[in-house]
């Protein structure tokens, strides 16, 4: 565990990983991914071989076993060479987390482990049509019927469904208890009654797979209930404290790249026959740029840090990823106005950290939504 303000050589270390792999396996494809709006499996598959997938899961179920706070570290690397990429890449963690909360020793067996060691893909499946900031008003159903669970219900934006080959599931047992009937459900994607909808055409974060799932009359096991009927509101909301600062270091990933080609295009543009960057109005974008990265990066890393130390986090991670994800659209926008004519186009980088960016105010929780958090848990206290 390294101090708050340093990093200890072994984390040094693991981010030097993490940032050449980004420098010279992403970055190179990024431009090219996000065009053809193509998912990167093959590239998933090398991260997955240099333990760069599965972060957070516990070691002794083939996961890397890291800190949230040195997943952190990772993810804000690979955010930097494309999001889209971090995205797909952290989406095992938020499907299995909920596994890792609320599951039994045998489950995680069953369902975490041979998902993360066979290098396979698994989905959170939360939102729905109807349902996206209002989760607990899902209306997806699970239902008894004797020897097994049944859903029925459809799911939207979701993250990895076309390659994944394991969803986690959240359904209500009674609309009627809104989330307190809620129940969160492990489903293999082989289970008859499953249908992926298409590849989602994104404005932004395009190499990323983000499909539609319906189920249609899907019967599990009784034994594939994470948790007791009603715990999966709870669940999901815990997985979500605990995923949010990684999402957030995929905003300061964002943002730290918008960063540095906005400095470097400031000091080789000229206009009035000086660079740029000899002006003040640049050099203000520029420092107030690079103040909102590194507030953004100290909200996230002491979230994970809090996370780390098994305190309750819901206020820091709500205020990490909302401090983040807005600092990353600000800093995007910042970066093509300091390019001009040349940034609004697909010729220069700026353009796609822009699109990408917006993503990050709206999934994992809107940064409206962060603030609900953050004003219930003051007004709580
Ligand atoms: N930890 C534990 N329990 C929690 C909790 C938390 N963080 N937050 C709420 N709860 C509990 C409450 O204590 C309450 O329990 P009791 O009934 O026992 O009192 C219960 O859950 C209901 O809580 P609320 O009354 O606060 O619920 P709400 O309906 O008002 O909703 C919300 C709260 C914060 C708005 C929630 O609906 C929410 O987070 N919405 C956003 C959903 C979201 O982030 N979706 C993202 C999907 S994933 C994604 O985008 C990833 C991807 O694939 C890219």
């Amino acid at each position: 565990m390294s101090s708050f303000f340093g990093l200890s050589p072994e984390q040094e270390s693991l981010r030097e990983i993490a940032h050449k792999f980004a420098a010279d396996k992403i970055r190179p494809v990024a431009a090219g991914l996000d065009e053809a709006s193509r998912f990167p499996a093959e590239l998933i598959n090398e991260a997955h071989s240099l333990g760069l997938i599965n972060l957070t899961l516990p070691i002794e179920l083939g996961g890397s076993g890291l800190s949230m706070f040195d997943a952190c570290l990772v993810i804000e690397e690979i955010a930097w060479g494309c999001s889209g990429f971090a995205t797909s890449m952290v989406a095992n963690d938020l499907a299995l987390t909920p596994i890792r909360i609320g599951g039994t020793e045998e489950q995680k067996r069953r369902f975490i482990e041979p998902i993360v060691t066979g290098g396979a893909l698994a989905s959170f499946c939360l939102t729905e049509p109807g349902a996206g900031s209002d989760a607990g008003g899902l209306q997806t159903t699970v239902e008894d019927d004797g020897n097994s669970w049944v859903i029925n219900g459809s799911k939207q934006w979701i993250t990895n469904a076309g390659y994944a080959s394991q969803y986690t599931v959240f359904a209500t047992i009674d609309r009627a208890k809104k989330h307190k009937g809620i129940c969160c459900i492990a489903v293999p994607r082989s289970t008859p009654g499953i249908t992926v909808g298409h590849h989602e055409n994104k404005m932004g974060q395009r190499c990323s797979d983000t499909c539609s799932v319906t189920f249609d009359g899907v019967k599990v096991p009784k034994d594939y209930m994470i948790g007791a009927p009603g715990e999966g509101f709870k669940i999901a909301m815990q997985t979500l404290d605990a995923s949010r600062p990684m999402t957030a270091g995929i905003a300061v990933g964002i943002a730290r790249a918008a960063c540095e080609h906005a400095v470097s295009y400031a000091k080789d543009r000229k206009q009035f026959g000086s660079p740029i960057s000899s002006f003040q109005a640049i050099q203000f974008m520029l420092a107030d740029m690079a103040t909102a990265i590194e507030s953004s990066r100290l909200l996230t890393m002491r979230s994970a840090w809090l996370l780390d130390q098994g305190k309750p986090a819901s206020l820091e991670s709500s205020m990490a990823k909302r401090m983040s994800a807005d600092t990353a659209m600000s800093v995007a926008t910042d970066a093509v106005q300091i390019y001009g004519g040349y940034g609004y186009t697909k010729d220069y980088p700026v353009e796609k950290l822009m699109r990408d960016a917006k993503l990050l105010q709206i999934y994992e929780g809107t940064s409206q939504i962060q603030r609900i958090v953050i004003a219930r848990e003051l007004l709580r206290a």
